[in-house]
């Protein structure tokens, strides 16, 4: 057997090679799905093998597969790449095979976060004392803070839900804006609560819930009522307007959710804070440390104003289950057994500070108004969506062939890689900044790459 010691040198060795050649690397990965199984694959061995040659194996054959969310010129979705000592972090975690799941099984993962958590909810604006969770990701802060509001909105109509289910329970109103993000309809299904429950509220041009209709739909109906707002739509980067949607919430005693996967870092900005304003006043809030702190996957984060619809909701006890002193981080979320997932945040939150924080911000949102501009200024392009944050919608000579043709040889080309979308009828190639290493000089080249592709359709 090969020492534990050549196996982590090597892998370190590897992965600093990486990082250091990551530039000269194409961003799209070179190997399809059935090539890498193959180079993968072969019958389950029946020996033994040594680490060594495992892990150099399995970088041989996974090497052209990888795509180059670790470079600043990926720029689709809304993936972030990963801070260094975030990502040191997040190996120690594995280094050290923590079980977040109590103080009991590692006091020092339960601490972490704990501190983390203080951390993240003074930089969001939040209230204090509110409850939080390390999740895997925005669908799971999504699930979770429903269930907490599914628990809530019940315990408030005489029904306790986590001890009698939903059979014969009064009917939960969900309201959601048109734009909402599709994770909030796998939440609903998950919780029983199904589509069905779901009360679209219109949105504007730019995917913002409607003030107006929500107010109008909030005093049409009654019962136990949950609204789902968002702080930065998915393809647009627009944001609810949560101040309105707070008071209309409030007066209607519903709770209010605010889905902010990326938008909620706008929080972190003194430019960019105007944005979530009103956001302070929901109930539960829904982000992700994977997207703009950049953050490695998984880590996705929940918070609550109201703990014991959480912890109701969520946390377990067995005999067994020894917990210890301090808070115990699986009684926030759905799972047990878990990942450390304080380390990669706290050390993330250490490394920048929070002038770093709302620094990546800023630089992230200019950078996609340097897109809008550059791309914007050619007579071909038009920028579909008003760029408040680090999205940008783009379309080409004015037609869906044309633009998915241009997303698809960009993405062929290989010095940048952004995706396809459609936006309220249109096709567009769609831009989303949330990497701490694109410079300016990644816009320019990326820019370069776009409009020789958009050269190639067009002529
Ligand atoms: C607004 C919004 N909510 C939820 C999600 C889901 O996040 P995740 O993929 O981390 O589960 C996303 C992902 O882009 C999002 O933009």
């Amino acid at each position: 057997m090969d020492s534990v010691d050549d196996v982590l040198r090597l892998t370190a060795d590897y992965a600093a090679e990486f990082h250091r050649t990551i530039d000269d690397r194409p961003v799209r990965a070179t190997a399809s799905f059935e090539e890498l199984r193959e180079a993968l694959g072969g019958p389950l061995p029946e020996e033994s093998s040594e680490d060594v040659q495992v892990v150099a194996e399995l970088i041989a054959a996974a090497e052209p597969g990888v795509v180059g969310t670790q470079t600043g010129r990926y720029f689709g979705f809304v993936i972030g790449s990963a801070l260094p000592a975030s990502m040191a972090a997040d190996w120690l975690a594995t280094s050290w095979d923590q079980n977040g799941f109590s103080v009991v099984t590692s006091p020092v993962a339960a601490a972490v976060e704990d501190v983390a958590a203080g951390w993240l909810v003074e930089l969001l604006g939040l209230p204090e004392n509110v409850s939080s969770g390390f999740v895997t990701g925005g669908q799971g802060a999504n699930t979770t803070a429903l269930a907490a509001a599914r628990q809530h909105v019940l315990a408030a109509a005489g029904w306790d839900v986590a001890r009698e289910g939903l059979n014969g329970a009064p009917r939960i109103r969900v309201l959601a804006g048109a734009e909402r993000h599709v994770t909030i309809d796998r939440s609903l299904r998950l919780l029983g609560l199904g589509t069905t429950s779901l009360e679209i509220v219109p949105a504007d041009g730019q995917g913002r819930m409607r003030a107006d209709a929500l107010r109008a739909a909030l005093e049409a109906g009654k019962g136990p009522t949950i609204v789902s707002a968002q702080a930065g739509n998915v393809n647009t980067g627009a944001f609810d307007p949560l101040g309105e949607i707070a008071e209309a919430c409030e007066r209607a005693d519903a709770w209010l959710h605010v889905d902010g996967a990326f938008g909620l870092w706008a929080a972190a900005s003194p430019r960019y804070r105007h944005l979530v304003e009103g956001s302070e006043r929901a109930d539960s809030w829904a982000t992700d440390a994977h997207k703009w702190l950049n953050v490695p996957y998984d880590s996705g984060l929940v918070f609550c104003r109201h703990p014991d619809a959480q912890a109701e909701a969520m946390a377990v006890a067995a005999s067994y289950l020894q917990r210890g002193g301090g808070r115990s981080p699986s009684d926030w979320v759905p799972e047990s057994s878990r990942r450390a997932r304080g380390f990669a945040v706290w050390a993330a939150l250490r490394v920048l500070g929070r002038s770093g924080v709302a620094d990546l911000v800023d630089r992230c949102c200019e950078h996609a108004r340097s897109f809008a501009d550059l791309l914007g200024a050619k007579p071909e392009v038009e920028i579909l969506n008003e760029v408040v944050l680090n999205q940008v919608l783009v379309r080409f000579g004015g037609g869906d062939e044309t633009t998915r043709e241009v997303v698809r040889r960009v993405q062929e080309d290989g010095t940048c890689w952004l995706g396809a979308t459609h936006w309220q009828g249109q096709a567009a190639m769609r831009i989303s900044v949330s990497s701490f290493r694109t410079t300016a000089d990644d816009v320019e080249r990326s820019v370069g790459a776009i409009l020789a592709a958009a050269a190639t359709v067009s002529g």
